[in-house]
């Protein structure tokens, strides 16, 4: 099939890619020209295992990149300028990029002859409020392509594991009223689904919904774990026996029941606000998803809070290692990290602050210049420090050299963001340790 799509960032670039991959004959457009000069030069703008070696040879293969479809063409006009964080102030998602595209799509297809349905299917990819997809339609017909079809194809990918994400996904959902069209992407689909997974067709409107369903109930199994592990904390249990213990009841299973410094990310901080506000149109307050909201917002201080508590009032002046930079492993992606928001605090409080992360350095930098050391290695920046604070369980962080650790912690102080090391054997080998929820009454 032939394939265009709009906007090279995580959706953007991993399903061209690996539709590619499958043999499509593979379109990518950006209105960024230093991406698309990157990604002719084969570089790709993000980090994310895999798929740079997968662009390379796609780039070779079949995919096309470039900035110029058209005089009319989406590229040119989808110039607008994109907020880090496609939010309004009140959480409503930010739709004018979708709909600058639609509009530059439909001018596009003006003088196109009608074909049979499913002939041309425009797939909205982003996640967007429910009824978007028939406003992207609208627009379609108002700028003279009424014989263009909309579906909504919402993408349920995770960064660092993207690219299998794609191939072997869970499900994939299809929002269409129009058979033709969940033809044209079930066939799209077919290669990824060898595996009996389901394809799942309904209206745009439930595929709209599912998309924030999903990381709504995402976001609830963090926070309700976080607090648990809060409470915890307070009460002298064991959060991560108290997860073992709930998780074997497989109503309750055990994926994404990790406590920790609360969630970040592109998606969930977004949609979470943007399902409120979806609720707040309807006149229908969303109390679980605004306290889901608020716990996460919380949670971003608790390691400062447990930071403070450690040193007391002799904390400002005192130098804190950061492990993990990045809203999770296996991406260079700060947006909304939780490291973000430990850094401002400590700042704030005259903490000065050493920091490592295997990718995310560099994002970070652009953001706080010199006020940070940058350690290019991990030990570096635990050098005369005193105590190390885990942000992010990169998989590096899990089994250091102890003794090394002890040698340059000068505090012998361990704050665990992520619970990657054990406090008993911590302590044994003369470290004050704090994970979260471990039941330390500290
Ligand atoms: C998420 C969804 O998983 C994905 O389906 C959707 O398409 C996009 O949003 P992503 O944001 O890439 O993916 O990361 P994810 O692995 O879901 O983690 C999100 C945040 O939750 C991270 O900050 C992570 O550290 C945190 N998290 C996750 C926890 O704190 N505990 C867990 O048990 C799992």
């Amino acid at each position: 099939m032939k394939v265009a799509i709009i906007g090279t960032g995580y959706v953007g670039l991993v399903t061209g890619t690996c539709l590619a991959e499958s043999g499509n004959d593979v379109t990518c457009v950006d209105n960024n020209p230093n991406k698309v000069a990157l990604l002719h030069g084969g570089g790709i703008p993000i980090y994310e295992p895999g798929l740079a070696e997968l662009v390379a040879r796609n780039a070779r293969r079949a995919a096309r990149v470039h900035d110029r479809p058209g005089r009319r063409g989406p590229g040119r006009a989808a110039r607008v300028h994109r907020r880090r964080h496609p939010q309004s102030d009140a959480g409503d998602a930010d739709l004018t990029a979708v709909f600058a595209v639609a509009d530059a799509i439909g001018a596009a297809l003006r003088d196109a002859p009608p074909g049979p349905p499913g002939a041309r299917v425009v797939v909205t990819k982003s996640t967007v409020p429910v009824g978007t997809n028939a406003q992207v339609a609208e627009r379609l017909a108002a700028a003279g392509a009424p014989h263009v079809d909309v579906a909504s194809n919402p993408e349920f990918l995770k960064e660092g594991a993207a690219i299998e994400d794609f191939m072997r996904p869970d499900r994939v959902v299809v929002g269409t009223r129009r058979p033709e069209v969940s033809e044209v992407l079930r066939e799209l689909y077919a290669p990824f689904l060898r595996t009996e997974r389901p394809f799942l067709v309904m209206s745009p409107e439930s595929a709209e919904m599912t998309k924030y369903a999903a990381n709504a109930m995402l976001a609830t199994k963090i926070s309700f774990i976080n607090e648990m592990a809060n409470l915890c904390d307070r009460l002298g249990a064991d959060i991560n026996d108290v997860r073992k213990g709930i998780g074997h009841d497989q109503r309750i299973g055990f994926p994404f029941l990790f406590p920790g410094p609360g969630y970040g990310g592109s998606c969930f901080p977004k949609d979470v606000e943007a399902i409120i506000a979806m609720g707040r149109r309807t006149a229908l307050p969303l109390k679980l998803m605004q306290a889901v909201d608020a716990v996460n917002d919380a949670q971003k201080q608790v390691l400062f809070t447990k930071i403070q508590q450690h040193f007391g009032a002799a904390l400002a002046g005192r130098t804190l290692a950061l492990w993990g930079l990045a809203f999770k492993p296996r991406t260079d992606d700060i947006r909304e990290a939780p490291a973000l928001a430990l850094i401002d605090a400590l700042l704030g409080a005259g903490v000065r602050v050493r920091v490592h992360d295997p990718e995310a350095m560099a994002n970070v930098r652009a953001l706080y210049g010199d006020t940070l050391y940058y350690a290019d290695r991990p030990y570096g920046a635990l050098e005369g420090a005193d105590a190390l604070v885990v942000v992010t369980e990169w998989p590096e962080f899990r089994n250091p050299d102890f003794e090394v650790m002890k040698r340059l912690l000068t505090g012998r102080v361990v704050f665990d963001g992520r619970n990657v090391y054990e406090p008993r054997p911590m302590e044994a080998l003369g470290f004050t340790y704090y994970g979260i929820g471990r039941g330390g009454r500290k």
